[in-house]
């Protein structure tokens, strides 16, 4: 008996499935709910006053930001795209700088970055590119963006033998840096070379950290880490803020995480909580940052409220 021909036929053809994902209107914005100085936070603080910030008469140098966490999926690259877009409705330059080879921070702003014939990789390892050959324009006015792709996983090897490893981000960015008002570095979920050279680029580090109680074991050992790059290769490193992401208000487990994070790190945590909402998976898909998708949503206002606090600090 032979077996019987794997054939098409069994399976009758169907109409194909189309797994693009085909693009649809955002839904209609939820109800937001303003909160006000004076009143309880989610950190349990009372708000803290923060004025809408003053424009600009002129831009530059740019204040230089990492978004670091070690730890994947906490939020680092939704954070660097919203806070990046909310900073620039408030008339800031801004800079985004994807610093990590998986280069969600460009897809998360509708670009293929394998199809990219050049990117940052370039602009540190070759002194004939230029931040200006690679240089994006984004889907919001004044907001930049140097690419990343795969390549940028060999840097951190190839850095490893050159002088001055540790400086080669900074002097990238030197080119570029009265340009922009804020220099916002994506970076990799690692503390190797490539967030080394983030932080020894930085002024401020935002560290997104997931209300989850795992999240709070990597952090003191992140501290450390922005410490000795601070004493040993950038003596104006700061943190600029913890920012507690994918808070959840219903479950007790989110209020106990987020209490623990202020009994920590007080005043250091920003006032801003970043809700746990689809609203955030949903911009990536749609490939530009939750202030233009969804602009009324709460989500949005957070990140607003962020570069408000940003602006301030
Ligand atoms: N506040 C949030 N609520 C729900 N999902 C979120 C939120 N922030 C980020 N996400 C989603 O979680 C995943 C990881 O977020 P991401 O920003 O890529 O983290 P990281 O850059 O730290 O790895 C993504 O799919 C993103 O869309
Ligand atoms: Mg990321």
């Amino acid at each position: 008996m032979s077996m019987p021909k794997p054939s098409a036929e069994r399976f009758p053809r169907r109409a194909s499935i189309d797994l693009t994902l085909a693009p649809h209107a955002a839904p209609p914005d939820e109800d937001v709910v303003e909160q006000s100085a004076g009143e309880l936070g989610p950190t349990g603080r009372p708000l803290r006053y923060v004025p809408d910030p003053p424009l600009l008469a002129h831009h530059g140098p740019a204040k230089v930001l990492a978004m670091c966490n070690q730890k994947g999926g906490v939020g680092k690259t939704t954070s660097t795209i919203n806070l990046g877009a909310a900073l620039a409705e408030f008339g800031r330059r801004v800079l985004l700088v994807d610093f990590d080879p998986q280069g969600a921070l460009s897809v998360g702003l509708g670009v293929q970055p394998h199809q990219l014939e050049q990117t940052i990789y370039n602009v540190i390892m070759e002194r004939s590119v230029r931040v200006d050959d690679v240089l994006l324009r984004t889907c919001v006015d004044d907001m930049d963006l140097l690419p990343s792709n795969i390549d940028l996983s060999a840097a951190e090897v190839q850095l490893v033998a050159e002088v001055g490893r540790e400086h080669t981000l900074v002097r990238t960015l030197r080119d570029v840096i009265e340009r922009y008002d804020y220099v916002l570095v994506d970076c990799q979920p690692s503390l190797g070379l490539l967030t080394v050279n983030a932080l020894a680029a930085a002024d401020g580090v935002i560290i997104p950290l997931e209300c989850e109680f795992f999240s709070l074991r990597g952090v003191a050992l992140l501290i450390d880490t922005i410490e000795k790059v601070r004493e040993r290769l950038n003596p104006k490193l700061e943190i600029t803020g913890i920012l507690a992401t994918m808070y959840d208000p219903r479950t007790l487990h989110s209020r106990e995480v987020m209490a623990r994070v202020v009994e920590a790190f007080g005043d250091v945590v920003f006032d801003t909580v970043i809700n746990r909402t689809v609203r955030f998976p949903e911009t990536t898909v749609a490939g530009e940052p939750i202030t233009r998708w969804a602009p009324r949503s709460a989500g949005a206002n957070a990140y607003r409220a962020l570069a408000r606090e940003v602006i301030a600090r």
